[in-house]
């Protein structure tokens, strides 16, 4: 009984869609699930593709975001969640000079290591004199791992200009093949550490800086796979940039100039409905006002489907062959904004007066924190100067656990406040054994697929556009723009 008031309700949104849409082959309704980067930036490209005519509804459980996301200390807004982006991320760039938003102004502090009892690595306001430590320090390592993930950027940076050109990839695979051929699906399966010994990068490197940026970005080690190593270690090389307002503007500001339909709610089924040899997905939700459902041509998952916490519990119904996503579990990462005065004694700098750094990365120990920054809030005016050390300023500590007081007296002398944000922040690499596809069924994509190669906001706005232009040329059934290979060639002989 149910299932045939399922159908009739199919049906009357079929036609219902057929005169909206005046008959012509645009499709009727789009969902997508989850205003992260990914899904606002799906929302954007795929109104581009379709046009405005379509009509997106973008489901949303917590707040338009995601993992962008700010916490306001001291009457001043900080991220919470995504701080920075590497200045070759081009959907980004984009998207921020569409909107009109602008760049954060950088204010410059420098890093080091901290190894537990000294630090390991020390930066200088004097660029020469950062090569030549690390050069009397490592050798020729900090070249060779340069140039290798210079190599790995270099074959990433193919997907835009494929994507320009209208291609898109099925499956993770096929658009990791199409960019590096069987070497970058490699990556995927091979650790980081492995792939830079081979280079000839030294396992002292590795310990001592390669293992520290990728605690920092991913809270893992050097046994993660080298692909999303590579991506991380770029975001430790160029400039990074954020968003003058907050990271999260560029998902609110997209979701308004593409007059999306937000909905405040869970999405907790997609079921398929066939109607003439055409598939029509029925989109199930619980919200504050009640349940609801409603009927969609195309749907986009945009956000993690996972084995644990980190996953949505979307369940897929009466799909023959039934769909299941590969389970892979997600890092736990509780980032504590503390607004208070640092204990530099911890870091063996007595005087507070004289510890130079703003950034503190971490070997693999201590253990209790991956990072500590001194940070700077969302909108940074012209006089604004960084907090001296001996002043009370906030900072950002990234860590698996809630800190505990103890631990927290370990690294501050004292403290007004701690505010904390807790994250599914990332895949376990390497609990996920096959890459997933982005083409669930027909016109049910998956576009989180792509954070099991790498996980970071531009990785998600790639996915995005690849998943706007496989729903498209699947619609328009522009097959030839679909997992083709040889596309370097391809695109060169087009223009
Ligand atoms: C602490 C931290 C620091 C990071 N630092 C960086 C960085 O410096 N640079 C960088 O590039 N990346 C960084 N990342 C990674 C980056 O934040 C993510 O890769 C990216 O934001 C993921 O975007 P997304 O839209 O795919 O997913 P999300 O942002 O997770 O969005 C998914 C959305 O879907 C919603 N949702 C889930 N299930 C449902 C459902 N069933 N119904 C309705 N809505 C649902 C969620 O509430 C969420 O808002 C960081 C991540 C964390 C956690
Ligand atoms: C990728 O791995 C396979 C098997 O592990 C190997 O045969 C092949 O040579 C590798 N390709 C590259 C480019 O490293
Ligand atoms: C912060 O910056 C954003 C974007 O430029 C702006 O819209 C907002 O008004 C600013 N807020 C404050 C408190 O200055
Ligand atoms: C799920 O999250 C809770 C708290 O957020 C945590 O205590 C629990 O260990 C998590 N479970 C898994 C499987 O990660
Ligand atoms: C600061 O660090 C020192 C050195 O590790 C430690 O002895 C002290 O207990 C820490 N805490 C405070 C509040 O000084």
């Amino acid at each position: 009984m149910a299932r045939a008031a399922g159908l009739l309700a199919a049906l009357a949104a079929l036609l219902a869609a057929a005169v909206a849409t005046g008959g012509d082959s645009r499709p009727g309704k789009i969902a997508v699930v989850g205003a992260g980067i990914g899904g606002s930036a799906v929302a954007h490209f795929l109104q581009q593709h379709f046009g405005p005519q379509v009509q997106i509804d973008v489901y949303e459980q917590q707040a338009v975001g995601g993992r962008l996301a700010t916490i306001s200390v001291n009457k001043q807004h900080y991220e919470s969640g995504a701080a920075s982006f590497h200045s070759l991320s081009l959907h980004m760039q984009n998207f921020v000079k569409q909107l009109g938003l602008r760049h954060r102004r950088e204010v410059v502090g420098r890093s080091a290591i901290f190894g537990g009892e000294h630090l390991v690595l020390e930066e200088t306001d004097w660029y020469l004199l950062n090569l030549f430590r690390l050069w009397w320090h490592y050798g020729i390592s900090f070249l060779r791992l340069q140039m290798w993930v210079e190599e790995v950027m270099e074959k990433f940076m193919r997907i835009y200009k494929y994507q320009a050109h209208g291609y898109a990839f099925s499956g993770v695979e096929e658009l990791l093949s199409s960019l590096g051929e069987s070497a970058f699906v490699n990556m995927t399966q091979r650790s980081v550490a492995e792939s830079l010994l081979q280079v000839g990068v030294t396992q002292r490197f590795i310990d001592d800086v390669v293992s520290a940026v990728l605690r920092a970005s991913y809270g893992q080690s050097a046994t993660m796979p080298a692909f999303a190593g590579a991506m991380s270690l770029a975001g430790a090389q160029g400039s990074l940039w954020s968003v003058e307002g907050g990271n999260k503007l560029v998902c609110s500001e997209l979701l308004r100039l593409t007059k999306a339909n937000v909905i405040r709610a869970m999405v907790t089924s997609v079921t398929l409905h066939n109607t003439e040899g055409k598939a029509l997905y029925q989109v199930k939700y619980e919200g504050e006002v009640g349940k609801g459902s409603d009927f969609y041509d195309i749907v986009v998952i945009a956000t993690p489907l996972a084995s644990d916490n980190g996953s949505s519990s979307i369940t897929f119904e009466d799909f023959d062959p039934p769909i299941t996503v590969a389970q892979g579990s997600f890092q736990h990462t509780v980032i504590s904004l503390v607004h208070g005065y640092l204990n530099s004694s911890y870091f063996g700098f007595p005087d507070p007066k004289l510890f130079p750094f703003a950034s503190i990365l971490t070997t693999d120990f201590p253990n209790f924190f991956s990072a500590l920054d001194n940070i700077c809030p969302v909108n940074i005016s012209a006089n604004f100067r960084r907090k001296q050390p001996q002043e009370a300023a906030v900072w950002r500590v990234q860590s698996p656990k809630h800190l505990s007081k103890t631990e927290l007296k370990t690294l501050f002398r004292s403290y007004y406040s701690v505010q904390t944000a807790e994250w599914q922040a990332h895949p376990i690499y390497g609990s996920h054994t096959t890459l997933p596809r982005f083409e669930l069924h027909d016109q049910l994509f998956y576009l989180n697929a792509l954070e099991w190669a790498a996980s970071s906001v531009e990785m998600m706005a790639v996915a995005a556009k690849n998943v706007a232009l496989l729903a498209f040329n699947r619609w328009y059934q522009d097959l030839d723009k679909i997992d083709q290979k040889d596309l370097m060639h391809k695109v060169k002989t087009e223009l």
